[in-house]
């Protein structure tokens, strides 16, 4: 336009002339103004209008939230992974999402990846499925695994870690963890939790959760479980556990953790003997006691 109206300068005037004339001509007649009752849009006074000083959590994005000083707005946004924590109006906090409810308000901003993280920050399950106990923590876009322990499933839902049949993960669950499948009992056994002895290893043992979801649980070193008895017992007590610890420990060694050596005043001069260890328990949270 402004290289055609240096060549023909007149059309252009004229142009411009008769199309602000038409537009002038088109003007509607000013209308009265509106009624003083008549309010503006709820929605925008609700998003454009601070309620205090503070800090308040978007209606519809986790992750997004506002600042409100002397009733200016700011609009600000978590770092990718965390969602804000609208407990307190006068705390400026951003959390994982864990024990943050964002169902009400579900959006979230674009996940801004990096290697084994799904957002800049968070905890993410191994990309293999069935690294069931495996899991990345990552900072700022930077990772850190984490191996549960032994048994042990990462649950995505907490991002903890739990028991198979509690975290659900596919390809992850108690069958796939345990070789070792719940007998078939009647339903008033079931509910006692019964207890098995671990087939491959003396000194463990499964319950059965409602009968049919194994768990594994550990004895204290030194000692097997008994499946007659159905509890914990001295290895050398339970004929077919009773060499299980041959190649670890000596007679002696389950000798004493048998007997335990009471404390008592050493004789002086002679030299200090060599403490027994505190023995060890299974790895497992659930232990035994006699
Ligand atoms: C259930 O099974 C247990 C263990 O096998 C048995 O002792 C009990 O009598 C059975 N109860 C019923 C109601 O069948």
């Amino acid at each position: 336009m402004a290289f055609r109206c240096k060549i023909i300068v007149l059309a252009c005037v004229i142009a411009l002339a008769s199309s602000q004339g038409f537009k002038s001509s088109k003007r509607k007649p000013a209308s009265p103004a509106p009624p003083a009752h008549a309010a503006s849009d709820p929605e925008t006074e609700i998003t454009s209008s601070c309620p205090e000083d503070g800090f308040f959590a978007d209606a519809e994005q986790c992750d997004k939230y506002y600042q409100c000083s002397n009733g200016e707005i700011t609009e600000k946004l978590c770092p990718d992974g965390m969602v804000f924590n609208d407990y307190n109006p006068q705390d400026e906090k951003c959390d994982l999402p864990f024990n943050l409810d964002c169902s009400q308000r579900p959006k979230l901003q674009t996940p801004i990846p990096s290697q084994h993280c799904v957002r800049q920050n968070g905890y993410f399950p191994h990309e293999e499925p069935h690294e069931c106990g495996k899991f990345f923590y990552c900072v700022d876009g930077k990772f850190n695994m984490i191996t549960c322990p032994e048994d042990l499933v990462y649950n995505e839902k907490t991002g903890i870690c739990t028991w198979a049949d509690e975290a659900k993960k596919k390809g992850c669950g108690a069958a796939d963890i345990f070789q070792f499948k719940c007998p078939e009992v009647n339903e008033t056994f079931a509910l006692t939790h019964p207890r098995y002895a671990d087939p491959d290893d003396c000194q463990f043992f499964y319950v059965c959760i409602n009968g049919n979801v194994p768990r594994r649980g550990g004895c204290k070193l030194g000692q097997a479980f008994d499946d007659v008895q159905k509890k914990c017992e001295w290895a050398r007590k339970v004929p077919e556990c009773k060499d299980w610890y041959k190649d670890r420990l000596t007679d002696a060694e389950l000798d004493a953790l048998e007997n335990p050596p009471v404390a008592k005043p050493k004789p002086s001069g002679s030299p200090s003997r060599r403490k027994p260890q505190r023995p060890k328990l299974g790895k497992q949270a659930e232990t035994v006691e006699e």
